[in-house]
């Protein structure tokens, strides 16, 4: 039994049965958390946080000692990759990130490097060895990183409050020095989820958080490909091609049946998808990890405990789902209403 609970999530990956459905939550490590608010302000900053072995640990243990979650996952942040290849990566506060050297030129691309995991980017794989450590086999650890396209909407120096018309210009005027920046991204991220696997993380996911602002046709040219080499890498290596892994396209439910043949695992879906319609569409080929509305946490513990109730009804008796939310936590989420969501998904989806 106690096996079983260690691997919920793990063979809930696999399509394997299990007893109750696993849930773990994206951005569960945070700042709706007070404990996570103290331990950022003595590192000073978010990155310093990232940076410390010992406090991204300590951070990323802290939703695990309040809730009972089947998964922990790495702290860190996806904006790593490109900080590591000298863009300067800081936050502004109510801005979200920004870089000190946004790419500017096709010069700027064709001067990238793709950086080494255990060099320039040797503090996550250290704080996947620290959190492993403390963590032992209580349960599993995600490993991540984001989609090539993702991390190009960053680093071309645009994001949601740009309307994303620096990255699209670049993908209308010079679609070939994208495709590069993509490819080297694509590099960077087979050898940063290598050295997290190395490491001891139990399976990967890829955050494509903006593969849904592209068009059916794009998505299929700027991000799926390159997030398919990330998955084929990683399945031609003998170290690493057990690790299961998982897709999350944000606005990605146009075109889940590409993500599921893809290669992955499992495929994440936001809240605007019904899991019965995404189950059905894409059958046995993966698993589905999803998909309560993040403001739904702001309900009352009745309708958060209904909604549960109906995901958990929509996606049906079936293997292969891991409850999740489908987009990360809000900053200004009541903690106790996590509380209440894991409790109700455990509750209702105990298999007799
Ligand atoms: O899920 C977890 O608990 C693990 C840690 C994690 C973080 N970011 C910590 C973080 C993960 C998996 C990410 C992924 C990430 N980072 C994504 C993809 C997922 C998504 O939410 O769409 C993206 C797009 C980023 C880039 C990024 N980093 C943004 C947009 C922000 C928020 C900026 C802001 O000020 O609102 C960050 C910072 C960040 N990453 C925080 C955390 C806890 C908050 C920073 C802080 O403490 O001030």
């Amino acid at each position: 039994m106690r096996q079983i609970e260690q691997d919920r999530f793990l063979r809930a990956l696999r399509r394997l049965p299990v007893d109750r459905t696993p849930i773990w939550l994206m951005r569960q490590a945070g700042r709706y958390l007070p404990e996570y608010r103290e331990t950022r302000a003595r590192a000073g900053s978010f990155m310093a946080l990232c940076q410390n072995p010992e406090l991204a640990c300590e951070v990323t243990l802290q939703p695990l000692e309040r809730y009972d979650l089947d998964a922990a996952i790495l702290f860190s942040d996806i904006l790593t990759i490109p900080d590591a290849m000298g863009l300067g990566l800081h936050f502004v506060e109510g801005e979200g990130p920004k870089f000190h050297h946004p790419i500017r030129t096709v010069q700027d691309i064709e001067r990238l490097g793709v950086p080494d995991p255990e060099r320039e980017l040797a503090y996550v794989p250290a704080a996947v060895r620290t959190i492993r450590q403390a963590l032992g086999h209580r349960l599993p650890l995600i490993g991540f990183c984001g989609s090539p396209w993702t991390l190009a909407v960053y680093m071309l120096g645009g994001g949601s409050h740009t309307g994303f018309a620096t990255i699209k210009s670049w993908a209308y005027q010079q679609p070939e020095a994208l495709h590069l920046l993509l490819a080297i991204l694509a590099d960077a991220c087979v050898l940063y989820l290598q050295a997290q696997i190395d490491a001891g993380v139990d399976a990967v996911m890829l955050f494509d958080t903006w593969g849904g602002v592209l068009s059916a046709r794009d998505y299929q040219h700027f991000s799926l490909p390159y997030c398919q080499r990330i998955i084929h890498a990683l399945a031609a290596s003998p170290a690493h091609q057990h690790i299961p892994s998982i897709l999350f396209t944000k606005g990605g439910g146009l075109w889940l049946e590409s993500m599921a043949q893809s290669g992955v695992s499992a495929v994440g879906v936001d809240w605007t998808m019904n899991l019965c319609d995404a189950r059905m569409r894409v059958g046995h080929q993966v698993a589905i990890q999803g998909n309560l509305d993040p403001s739904c946490l702001f309900a009352s513990p009745a309708r958060i405990e209904q909604e549960v109730q109906m995901i958990l009804q929509d996606f049906g008796d079936y293997p292969g789902h891991i409850f999740n939310l489908g987009h990360g936590i809000e900053q200004h989420t009541p903690p106790e209403n996590v509380t209440t969501l894991v409790e109700a998904v455990k509750r209702f989806s105990v298999r007799g």
